[in-house]
């Protein structure tokens, strides 16, 4: 890859599309849907089994042949191919971003071929075992529940998927629970009524020095010895996954426990590697390779679908789009799927921690909005909590909603009516004359209606994006986990930053380093000494100073 880097801004389409945008900003999309009957077929598209329709953005056809020649001139099909090439776009840390190869979407480097089939081999066996109930304690007994102490990649992908495929504790011969945070509340319920006997911890840390999973591994080996005695082989009910596999040897976890994973997968982009073991444990070996194999599909797609039929790519250009010249700050995720209903906590990693960037490729900084704040939550429960703010709100708020087709069940059927209902409303919204027609059919009197038609009138003209899965499957969710990790490198290489590395979370992890270390003298600002000299006075059972 020649390295060549200009910012998008000073790309000559960029010009293009801020001519577009004037043309525009104050265009609704309900009056391009009546200028254009076929506006639905024009802009969505099948891949890999899901539907995604970009027909209820604020955008048009030129429009969006800028933005796919806007790949062109910032040369992302040459960067799709050095990403699935194994070439070092983690340019910061030196480092290869090659988590499509953990499921057959690009080869693995040659060196690290014969680990990773180790390692898929022994944590298949490791599964395979657990499910059948031949994984046996310290006391002989086998495990009947596995807990995985992991955070942020370590814990976000494999806790969605197995909320959204696993089905009901107790239909498995294996509980599977995740504790992610450092305050004991979580851990403490996930544990209570588990029998140490029967449990097993993984414990899951790229890096094997993040604070909560030490904190948490810690905290699961002292409960139980307090229970197996201080001679038992507590060995017996660990395994871990790490990239830093003699911190984890120094810990305790047996060789034979140890699964390793590359340095070239990112936290969040690991669920396919060993630290999706709990969903081999939950879901067995058919419903993991499922997962990868959507995940696969997606990858052929993106790697091979011209720019315009790329859903990947449409989507990254759609965020763009909507980012950079509508100014719009924040993206909604809304599946409906109670299932899915940590997919935007998932997402939130995804991409904030890859594309919340200011810096360049070239180090200079971003002229240009990157990654917008995800939110997000399941539907239909947002709809009676925010999504008020989305209807009569100031602000322009994109929305991508994830719907389920669903199958015979009448409730499913309306989950999915509800997430069309949703979508149709806030792109028409009710005008004036609407809501005066509304109100003069109740029965209101003209006193009546001049007082109320403000309050009942929705602007309308939010943006969304519907992606529709036949079914909440694993095949469909792998594909729709892959679309979005392709969207975000899709954004992030035309921003021209690194999508890959972290560098800003090291601060804070830093400052609460130097915290909890009473012997530091790291400066502490005035906030931090008041606020400390507060907790103190209050575990003390002292009031306020
Ligand atoms: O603090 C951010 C982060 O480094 C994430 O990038 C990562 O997924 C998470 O912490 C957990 O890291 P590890 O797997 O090394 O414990």
């Amino acid at each position: 890859m020649t390295d060549t880097f200009l910012p998008p801004d000073r790309l000559p389409v960029w010009q293009a599309l801020r001519t577009h945008r004037e043309r525009l900003a104050a265009a609704r999309v309900a009056d391009l849907f009546d200028a254009d009957p076929g506006r639905f077929d024009t802009l969505s598209l099948t891949a890999c089994g899901l539907l995604t329709d970009f027909s209820r953005q604020r955008i048009d056809r030129s429009a969006l042949d800028a933005l796919i020649e806007l790949t062109r001139q910032a040369r992302l099909p040459e960067g799709v191919d050095a990403l699935f090439r194994g070439e070092r776009l983690n340019h910061t840390e030196g480092r290869a971003a090659m988590h499509m190869a953990l499921r057959g979407g690009c080869p693995p480097p040659a060196a690290d071929a014969a680990q990773l089939q180790d390692t898929a081999t022994r944590m298949r066996t490791l599964a395979r075992e657990l499910r059948a109930g031949a994984l046996k304690g310290a006391s002989g007994r086998p495990i009947r529940r596995v807990v995985n102490l992991g955070i942020g990649g370590s814990d976000l992908g494999p806790r969605m998927v197995a909320e959204a495929l696993a089905g009901p504790a107790g239909k498995h011969p294996v509980t599977v629970q995740f504790a992610a945070n450092i305050d004991p509340q979580e851990l403490d319920e996930v544990l209570s009524g588990a029998d140490p006997a029967e449990t097993l911890f993984i414990v899951a840390s790229k890096s094997f020095t993040t604070a909560e999973t030490l904190a948490n591994a810690e905290a699961a080996r002292a409960w139980l010895r307090a229970a197996l005695g201080a001679d038992a082989d507590i060995g017996a009910h660990f395994a871990a996954v790490t990239n830093a596999v003699a911190a984890a040897v120094d810990f305790g976890i047996a060789k034979q426990r140890l699964l390793p994973m590359p340095d070239w997968v990112g936290g969040r982009y690991s669920v396919w590697s060993a630290i999706g073991l709990p969903l081999l444990i939950a879901l067995g070996e058919d419903g993991f390779d499922a997962l990868l194999a959507g995940a696969r599909a997606m990858d052929e797609h993106f790697r091979n679908a011209p720019l315009a039929a790329n859903l990947p790519v449409l989507m990254g250009l759609m965020g763009l789009w909507n980012t950079d010249f509508l100014d719009q700050e924040t993206l909604a995720v809304l599946p409906y799927a109670h299932g899915l209903r940590s997919f935007p906590a998932w997402l939130q990693q995804l991409e904030m921690e890859s594309n919340g960037k200011r810096t360049l490729r070239d180090g200079s900084s971003t002229a240009v909005m990157t990654s917008p704040v995800v939110w997000g939550g399941a539907g239909t429960v947002g709809q009676h909590a925010f999504h008020q703010l989305l209807y009569q709100g100031t602000r322009a708020i994109p929305v991508d909603f994830i719907v389920v087709a669903g199958g015979e069940d009448a409730r499913r059927q309306a989950l999915a009516n509800n997430a069309l209902a949703q979508a149709a409303a806030l792109t028409h919204g009710r005008s004036l004359d609407e809501a005066v027609a509304a109100l003069r059919e109740r029965g209101a009197d003209d006193a009546e209606i001049r007082r109320l038609a403000p309050h009942l009138a929705i602007p309308g003209n939010q943006a969304s994006t519907t992606v529709l899965l036949p079914r909440l499957d694993a095949y469909s969710l792998g594909a729709l986990m892959a679309l979005y990790e392709h969207k975000v490198f899709v954004q992030g290489w035309i921003w021209g930053i690194n999508s890959f590395d972290q560098y800003g979370v090291e601060l804070g992890k830093e400052m609460a380093r130097r915290l909890s270390d009473a012997t530091s003298s790291a400066r502490r600002d005035g906030a931090t000494i008041g606020l400390q000299r507060a907790i103190a006075a209050l575990r003390r059972g002292d009031p306020y100073p």
